[in-house]
């Protein structure tokens, strides 16, 4: 049962190398995002391979006020200009994020927010040092305009990007889609099956025991000698077109496809295309990167093998436990085979399974979902909220 609430949340999200503000209206049971601003450091981490968390805290800092702005523009949210009177209390919240602070007490000190009912900011899972600019941020917000503050899980922000309207601005109702749901949650961090009763129920039904799915697609774009984020890099070269009988002699394994659990493992697909490159690379006497046709049949293949596992236990799992709905999330979840295989799978095999995937808008990181799950978990356990919010790097979905 929801008690629904009528309210303006701002989701604030810095876990990895995004930094994400947005502002999202529930309103008689409808949600409207009125602002989704995200700001990628892909070209601060790319020559890196990978991202550097002192780098992402670095970049958090200097745009956190900038987005916040931009961000509270954009949702026509009414600002009230005072005069600045000192804080110490926001400066002993910011100390260790001094540009941060700096900006802060020029910029949003003078600043009077009432539209805004509750801030809600990821806590973890992610890059501590990332995290904490973001919760602290927040925390300062929250001090300064005297709002609740809502500390979110971000696995769970992704689950929730399913109930986001597809376009900013639209008007969205959420009772479309109905529990039970079996969640595959698919990220540069995690690979998980979750089963959902309801609201903020979890369950666990398995996960990876090693690589995450959007870290193999990381890895093996490396070792192809793609740039970073791999995922995007290796589904726009699968996609060229491969000589037929080439293709027929690249074959991958499925990892853990046939074991009787709903667990994965990555990381053995990842060594067999670190062997296979190798291996083409010594006959042909030249680099992969030169070797473009062979190299789109790898990523092809590849796909193919992380896909095939993907689906094939998910569709298990939604027989074994009877759902009425599977939801798709997680920044693979942008995967183009990944979205049209599973929708046509779950079409053919279980029929009466609705199936959901999140707008590409909300694929990634961003923090219209940080708002909404902050929303449900608001609701539902107002009286019992941490009052101290801490970062955590590995804070697991089902506490
Ligand atoms: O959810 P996310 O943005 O960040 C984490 O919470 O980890 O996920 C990032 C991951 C990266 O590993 C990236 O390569 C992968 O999502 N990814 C993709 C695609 N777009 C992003 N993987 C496969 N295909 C894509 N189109
Ligand atoms: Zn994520």
């Amino acid at each position: 049962m929801i008690f629904w609430q009528n309210m303006k949340i701002l989701g604030i999200e810095t876990s990895c190398d995004e930094t994400a503000i947005a502002v999202l209206e529930i309103r008689h049971e409808k949600f409207l995002v009125l602002s989704n601003i995200i700001s990628s450091q892909v070209k601060v981490h790319a020559p890196y391979g990978g991202v550097v968390p002192s780098l992402a805290k670095r970049e958090h800092e200097k745009n956190l006020v900038p987005i916040l702005l931009a961000a509270l523009k954009d949702s026509g949210i009414s600002k009230i200009k005072l005069r600045i009177k000192k804080k110490p209390i926001i400066n002993s919240i910011l100390e260790r994020e001094p540009v941060l602070l700096k900006q802060f007490t020029k910029c949003i000190l003078p600043l009077k927010i009432t539209d805004i009912d509750l801030i809600a900011v990821t806590s973890g899972p992610g890059l501590e040092p990332a995290l904490w600019s973001g919760i602290n941020f927040a925390k300062a917000l929250a001090k300064l305009w005297r709002k609740p503050l809502i500390g979110v899980n971000h696995l769970e922000g992704h689950i929730y990007s399913n109930w986001l309207p597809p376009v900013v601005g639209i008007n969205y109702k959420l009772s479309a889609i109905s529990f039970p749901i079996l969640n595959l949650v698919v990220s540069g961090g995690h690979t998980m099956l979750v089963f959902m009763r309801d609201h903020g129920k979890y369950k666990l039904l398995g996960e990876t025991r090693d690589d995450a799915a959007g870290e193999a697609f990381d890895k093996v774009a490396r070792m192809l000698g793609l740039g970073y984020p791999g995922g995007p890099a290796i589904s726009a070269i699968a996609e060229q077109p491969i000589i037929k009988n080439r293709q027929s002699v690249i074959k991958l394994p499925r990892p853990m496809l046939n074991a009787k659990n709903y667990d994965f493992s990555f990381s053995g697909l990842k060594t067999a295309v670190f062997y296979l490159v190798k291996d083409i690379e010594k006959r042909n006497k030249k680099p992969i990167k030169q070797l473009s046709k062979l190299r789109s049949a790898i990523a092809k293949e590849f796909q193919n093998a992380v896909t095939e596992v993907l689906i094939k236990k998910t569709l298990h799992a939604a027989k074994e436990y009877k759902v009425s709905s599977v939801m798709l999330s997680g920044g693979v979840s942008a995967n183009k085979l990944l979205r049209e295989t599973l929708a046509r799978e779950i079409q053919n095999k279980l029929p009466a399974t609705n199936y959901q995937q999140p707008d590409l808008t909300y694929t990634g990181d961003n923090a219209a979902m940080i708002a909404l799950a902050g929303y449900f978990r608001y609701i539902k356990n107002k009286a019992t909220l941490k009052k101290d919010i801490k970062a955590d790097a590995n804070l697991p979905l089902i506490a």
